[in-house]
């Protein structure tokens, strides 16, 4: 903490290597150790600055997922940072609660830099979540749960995309945290999981193995207005969702992904790996546990916009071979938006495979899934939407950031094979 109350952190992004499988060292790559990143954490208010030191031989970025800042400091791919230079970004934390992340956003290479190990959570807390009856001690009824999946090829991660693959890699096996087969203990009745899908292309359905019902507490942008008890939730890359369960004493119970139906045809299913499952991590319960405070039957109001000041309508259409029929060019501004304006956008694919659609520095509401309610999974404040084959979304955003007429954010699919290929564009708050 600086004299002015500026919270700093340091971030070195380095080459390492990990024993993931006994006696068997992978070369992977991390901030400050080996592999991934520390988990970050600030307060709405506060002042933050990173201080992020590329050690690596090539230059890449640190982009801050879900983040709602200024665009020169919003770590996308005009932020490059070279081989032994450090850039330091600051700003002033301005949104709920919520758990984001961090990943390099290199264009053209995200994808081998995120499945190198480049990534970690910033978990942003606020007065209404620190009152709120929810677990929050962070590593024991509050836990991150960063799901990747990954195959080892001799000493490293395969990058190969396999045989007739267009979503990008898919791995054999999951990982949480960097740890293959994860369990954990846990001593408390009701324990909060913090999924990430930090996969670069997987798509997740998670449940449980005894197909009990768990509540989604939050999106990705923060907490819900009320939870909401499901037994599935799908998590495309980039998304995350808060879920509470209930544990009895003594039990155990294993997160899985499960087979899913939404990929359009059986050839897509299969070759982007829909119809896979996973166990994801087993929760082993104490023989007695400590009582948790019922959750809360309302959480607190949405902070998204409505739709009903939207000053324009823009449509995106997600193809393979780009957005609106344009690869990204670092050069190009796609689209011009206006500080302080709602907008509505209109996201449709019809390219007969699966996309997701992600949005720099907004946190936006899902109005209509082709053209019904939203889910309730959908129902809260999200940055990243999945959106299979014949799906067309409606989303309402607000830019309320500085203007700075030169320095574009990204949209994007984040299958980041996708991203790399040029399903990119970009779009600057005047
Ligand atoms: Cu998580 Cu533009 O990315
Ligand atoms: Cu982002
Ligand atoms: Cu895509």
């Amino acid at each position: 903490v600086k004299a002015d109350g500026t919270k700093v952190f340091d971030l070195a992004m380095r080459a390492g290597e990990k024993e993931f499988r006994p006696g068997r060292k992978t070369t992977t790559w991390g901030f400050n150790g080996d592999h991934l990143g520390p988990t970050l954490r600030a307060e709405r208010g506060d002042k933050v600055e990173v201080r992020v030191r590329n050690t690596l031989d090539e230059p890449s970025t640190v982009h801050w997922h879900g983040m709602h800042l200024p665009a020169r400091m919003d770590g996308g791919p005009h932020q490059m940072v070279p081989p032994g230079a450090t850039w330091t970004p600051h700003w002033t934390i301005d949104q709920p609660a919520a758990t984001l992340w961090y990943h390099p956003h290199p264009h053209g290479k995200t994808e081998t830099h995120v499945q190198r190990g480049l990534a970690g959570m910033f978990l942003l807390d606020d007065q209404r979540s620190s009152a709120l009856p929810l677990p929050k001690t962070y590593g024991v009824d509050d836990l991150p749960v960063i799901v990747q999946d990954v195959t080892f090829d001799g000493a490293r991660f395969d990058h190969g995309h396999g045989f007739m693959r267009n979503v990008g890699f898919l791995g054999d096996r999951t990982m949480v945290n960097g740890t293959l087969d994860p369990y954990r203990e846990v001593r408390d009745e009701l324990v909060r999981l913090r999924l990430l899908n930090a996969s670069t292309a997987r798509v997740y359905s998670f449940g449980f193995d005894d197909n009990r019902r768990y509540a989604q507490i939050a999106t990705d942008g923060g907490l819900l207005e009320r939870p909401a008890q499901t037994r599935r939730l799908q998590l495309s890359p980039g998304e995350r969702a808060e879920i509470v369960v209930r544990m009895r004493p003594g039990e155990r119970t294993t997160l899985r992904s499960f087979p899913q139906d939404n990929y359009g045809d059986a050839w897509n299913t299969r070759f982007g790996g829909g119809d896979d499952s996973f166990d994801v991590l087993q929760l082993r319960a104490a023989t007695t546990l400590r009582p948790s405070p019922e959750l809360p039957g309302r959480m607190g109001e949405l902070e998204v916009p409505d739709a009903s000041d939207a000053v324009r309508a823009r449509h995106f259409d997600l193809k393979m071979s780009g957005i609106n029929g344009r690869k990204m060019a670092m050069d190009r501004v796609d689209e011009t938006v206006t500080r302080g304006t709602t907008e509505t956008w209109t996201v449709r694919n019809t390219n007969g495979m699966p996309h997701n659609f992600h949005v720099h520095d907004v946190q936006f509401r899902v109005l209509e899934v082709n053209g019904q309610t939203p889910p309730a999974h959908l129902r809260g404040a999200k940055d990243t939407v999945f959106l299979p084959n014949g799906t067309t979304m409606k989303l309402a955003m607000r830019f309320d950031g500085p203007p700075d007429p030169d320095t574009p954010y990204m949209y994007h699919c984040h299958l980041l094979y996708h991203e790399d290929l040029g399903m990119m564009g970009q779009f600057v708050v005047v």
